[in-house]
C-alpha cells in the first residue's frame, strides 16, 4: 500500500503524521552532503536509510516527517569529547548521559571519547572503566579513542587487542608534563606500534616543557591569576609541538592527526607537511573559530571559564582557521568538550591558574554554531558543512559509511536543521550540566529542528525527545585518512 500523501502545511513545519511503525520518510527536504545537493524523500527502515529519490512511497503503515524548508544533513560527528572524565584533581561535569543529550539536542548522533588511562595501569582495563561509565547512558552512538601516557612493553603488548576492539586511534599529549605527557622516544614507540595495526595517532601539540618553564617562570613572578594561563600557552609552544610531532611521524611513516589546532603557526606547520606529500590532518574547534583572548583581560577570575589548552588566540588568526577548513588543510571541528563548573571546580584555581581545571563546554553548540557562522555568515558552503561536521571526522575515524553521511545503507542519523529560526546561546537553555555557557549570547541564525538516530528523533526543536541508554559503543574500522594523502 502506498503511503499517503502529505497534507499541506506551512513549509518547514516537522510533523509526524502517524505514529511511530518503524517506517519513516522524510519527505522535500533539500539534502546536503559532503558532495552533493539535491531535493529528496528519504525512506528509513530499521534505523536505516533505505531509499533516496524524488519520491518515495513505502507499503504499510509510515510516519511522515515534512521536511519541506529544511535542510537535511547527515547527523553531527564530534570526534572530540571529554565526558566523565578524572582530570586536574575533579572530575569533567558532563556524563555520558548529560553530555550525549546535549549533543542529541544540538545535531550531533555520534561522540568519540578519550580513554585515559592512568600511568602503569593496563590500558585494556581503563577501556572497560569507560564502557562502564558509557553504557546504559548515552543517548546517542559513541566509540571511543584511547590516550597512551606512557609507552612500555605492556602497552605495546595491549595495542593489538586495543585495536581488535575497535579503537583504531591512539592519542600522544605532548603537553601536561608530569601527567598526561609522553617524551619524543615514547611517541615514537606509539607511532611505530599503531602504523603496525593499522591505528591512526593523534596529537596534543603543545611542547609541555616550555609550558612548564613559563609556568614557573610566571608563579615565581607572583603572576598567578586567570588571565596569565595564555601567557603560559603561547602559539610558538603549539607550533614547535605540531611541527615536532609532523617530523617524528614522517620518520616512522605514519600518519598524523593534530587535535585541537588553535593557531596559524600551528597551521603554517600542517600546511608545510601536507605540500610536501606527507598525510597529516586537523581539526579545529568552535572556540578557535569564534572567541579569542580577549576574554582573558580584564575578566577577573571570569577568565578561567575560558581556561583550556591550548588556549583562545588572537582574533586576528580566526580567518586563517576559516580558510584553512575551506581549502581542506583542517579537515574537521570537533569541540574538545570537557567541562568543569565555574562555582565548585575552575575556582580551585582562585590562588593559581595551574589549579584552573582545563576545559569548556561545547559538545551541544557546535553544529548551531558552525552552520550560523559558518553557512549563514557564507565561510562555508553547505556541503562544506557537512564536510567539516560530519563526512571527514567519521570517515578519518572509520566511521564511515554507516556515520556521517546520507546513503542508501547508512544510519538514519540525520539533522534537520530550519534554516530561518532565530535562537541565542544561553545557560539557560543549554544541555550541558556545567553552570555556564562558554558562548553566552552568541546569536543563532538557522538551527537544528529534528535530530535523528538510527531513525528514531532524539531531539525536537531543541527539546530532548530520545532515550537514556539507547546509544550503542561503535567498534570502528581502521582509518579512512589515507584518501587524503
Ligand atoms: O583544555 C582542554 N583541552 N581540556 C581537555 C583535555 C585536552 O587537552 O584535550
Ligand atoms: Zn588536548
Ligand atoms: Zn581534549
Amino acid at each position: 500500500m502506498p503511503s499517503k500523501k502529505a497534507a499541506p502545511r506551512t513549509s518547514g513545519a516537522v510533523v509526524a503524521e502517524k505514529p511511530c511503525s518503524g517506517q519513516m520518510v522524510i519527505r522535500g527536504g533539500s539534502v546536503f552532503t559532503a558532495a552533493d545537493s539535491f531535493k529528496a524523500d528519504l525512506l528509513i527502515r530499521k534505523g536505516k536509510i533505505v531509499e533516496i529519490s524524488e519520491c518515495v512511497s513505502a507499503a504499510g503503515p509510515v510516519e511522515v516527517i515534512d521536511a519541506r524548508g529544511l535542510e537535511v544533513y547527515p547527523g553531527g560527528v564530534d570526534v572530540h569529547t571529554h565526558f566523565d572524565l578524572p582530570f586536574m584533581g575533579t572530575v569533567s561535569a558532563d556524563d555520558f548521559e548529560s553530555g550525549t543529550t546535549a549533543a542529541a539536542c544540538g545535531g550531533t548522533t555520534t561522540i568519540i571519547d578519550f580513554v585515559i588511562p592512568s600511568k602503569g595501569r593496563s590500558v585494556l582495563e581503563a577501556l572497560e572503566t569507560w564502557k562502564a561509565k558509557a553504557a546504559g547512558k548515552a543517548v546517542v552512538d559513541y566509540g571511543f579513542h584511547m590516550a597512551l601516557v606512557e609507552f612500555n612493553d605492556q602497552v605495546a603488548a595491549e595495542i593489538p587487542k586495543v585495536v581488535a576492539e575497535g579503537i583504531t586511534s591512539f592519542k600522544c599529549f605532548l603537553a601536561y608534563k608530569g601527567a598526561f605527557m609522553v617524551d619524543d622516544l615514547q611517541f615514537l614507540g606509539v607511532l611505530n606500534a599503531a602504523k603496525k595495526h593499522g591505528a591512526l595517532v593523534s596529537i596534543h601539540a603543545e611542547n609541555g616543557d616550555i609550558l612548564a618553564y613559563l609556568m614557573k617562570q610566571l608563579t615565581d613572578e607572583g603572576k598567578t591569576a586567570a588571565q596569565y594561563h595564555p601567557i603560559a600557552h603561547p602559539a610558538a609552544a603549539e607550533a614547535e609541538a605540531t611541527h615536532r610531532g609532523i617530523e617524528l611521524a614522517r620518520m616512522a611513516g605514519a600518519p598524523l592527526y593534530i587535535v585541537h589546532l588553535s593557531c596559524n603557526e600551528a597551521l603554517e606547520e600542517v600546511k608545510a607537511a601536507r605540500c610536501r606529500g606527507q598525510l597529516v590532518l586537523a581539526e579545529t574547534c568552535p572556540q578557535y573559530l569564534l572567541l579569542d583572548d580577549s576574554l582573558y583581560r580584564g575578566n577577573g577570575f571570569e577568565a578561567a571559564k575560558w581556561v583550556m589548552s591550548p588556549p583562545l588566540r588572537e582574533k586576528a588568526g580566526q580567518e586563517k582557521l576559516w580558510q584553512g577548513l575551506r581549502d581542506g588543510f583542517i579537515q574537521g571541528v570537533a569541540t574538545d568538550h570537557c567541562s568543569f563548573n565555574f562555582s565548585g571546580q575552575k575556582d580551585m584555581g582562585k590562588d593559581t591558574f595551574l589549579k584552573i581545571p582545563n576545559g569548556i563546554p561545547a559538545v551541544g553548540d557546535r553544529m548551531n554554531l558552525l552552520y550560523t557562522y559558518g553557512v549563514a555568515k557564507g565561510k562555508l558552503s553547505r556541503n562544506q558543512f557537512a564536510a567539516v561536521v560530519a563526512t571527514n571526522p567519521a570517515r578519518i575515524f572509520g566511521l564511515s559509511p554507516a556515520k556521517g553521511t546520507i546513503a542508501v545503507g547508512s544510519d538514519a542519523d540525520l539533522v534537520l536543521f530550519d534554516p530561518k529560526k532565530k535562537g541565542r546561546i544561553s545557560k539557560a537553555t543549554s544541555r550541558h550540566r556545567v553552570d555556564y555557557s562558554a558562548f553566552e549570547g552568541f546569536e543563532l541564525s538557522g538551527m537544528a529542528a529534528l535530530v535523528l538516530s538510527r531513525g528514531r528523533v532524539v531531539s525536537k526543536d531543541g527539546a530532548f525527545t530520545g532515550t537514556k541508554g539507547a546509544g550503542r559503543f561503535i567498534k570502528r574500522s581502521a582509518s579512512d585518512a589515507r584518501q587524503w594523502s
